[in-house]
């Protein structure tokens, strides 16, 4: 008998799986995802196994990748064509250092203790992810933090200040490593907005596998 439900409850869990990938163009969805991720999430997608990805992100963009566990909470916005690896972390709640306990059983209603949640400096700001960001294997980010665009968090980084964009960051705490493009290229890849064009355009464009060599926003 638990044998029989064992495989109806996985026989659910796959025609689930069928119907959230079955929607969403060139996607693959191997995690369940809650009503609002599923509503945000675009075309060519890959969402591995494990994840546990929480919320109301405003915003998912084209192309994303998330490896399997990964966990994502209180994230305001993923850019276009980003790529986060496994075991990562984002957005992790922090706890009350000043109160008696650091407990959610103390300051969070849903903890089914108190009557109405305690709040505290920090416990409403959001992650902002821009576009074309790459977070690495088993990178921690910390709560509020905004990943500039073109960004690499290098693995098992653990960031708890603000990455700006194009800059590759490593380490615990993550610091500056380098950047991936010099400071004009930069200015210019930022400029373009390359991420919001069409598709097949992106594939058109000259500089997809250099773009230090070519200056896309050179007027004619
Ligand atoms: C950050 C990363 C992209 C490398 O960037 P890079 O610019 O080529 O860096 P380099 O290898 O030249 O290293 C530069 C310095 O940073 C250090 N460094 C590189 N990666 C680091 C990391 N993850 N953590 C700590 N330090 C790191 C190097 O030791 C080196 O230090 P040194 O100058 O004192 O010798 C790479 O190390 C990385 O973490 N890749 C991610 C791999 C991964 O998770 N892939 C899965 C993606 S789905």
């Amino acid at each position: 008998m638990s044998f029989l439900r064992q495989q109806l409850s996985s026989l659910s869990l796959a025609f689930a799986l069928y119907k959230q990938q079955k929607r969403i163009k060139g996607s693959s969805i191997q995690s369940l995802l809650n009503p609002a991720w599923e509503k945000q999430l675009k075309e060519y997608s890959l969402i591995e196994s494990n994840c546990d990805l929480k919320g109301n992100p405003s915003y998912l963009g084209r192309g994303l990748y998330i490896g399997n566990t990964t966990l994502i909470y209180n994230t305001e916005s993923i850019g276009d064509f980003c790529s986060i690896s496994s075991g990562v972390k984002i957005g992790l709640a922090a706890h009350p250092k000043h109160f008696l306990s650091t407990s959610p059983l103390f300051y969070s209603a849903s903890r089914g203790l108190l009557q109405n949640s305690a709040s505290f400096p920090n416990s409403q700001k959001k992650v902002v992810i821009g576009h074309d960001v790459l977070i690495s294997a088993n990178v921690l980010i910390m709560e509020g933090i905004t990943i500039g665009t073109g960004s690499i968090i290098g693995a098992g980084a653990v960031v708890v200040k603000d990455v700006a964009p194009y800059s590759i960051v490593a380490g615990v705490p993550a610091k500056p490593i380098g950047m991936r493009f010099p400071d004009t290229i930069v200015q210019q890849l930022l400029e373009s907005s390359w991420w919001n064009l069409p598709l097949d355009q992106i594939l058109e464009l000259p500089h997809l596998q250099d773009a230090a060599r070519i200056p896309i926003n050179r007027k004619n």
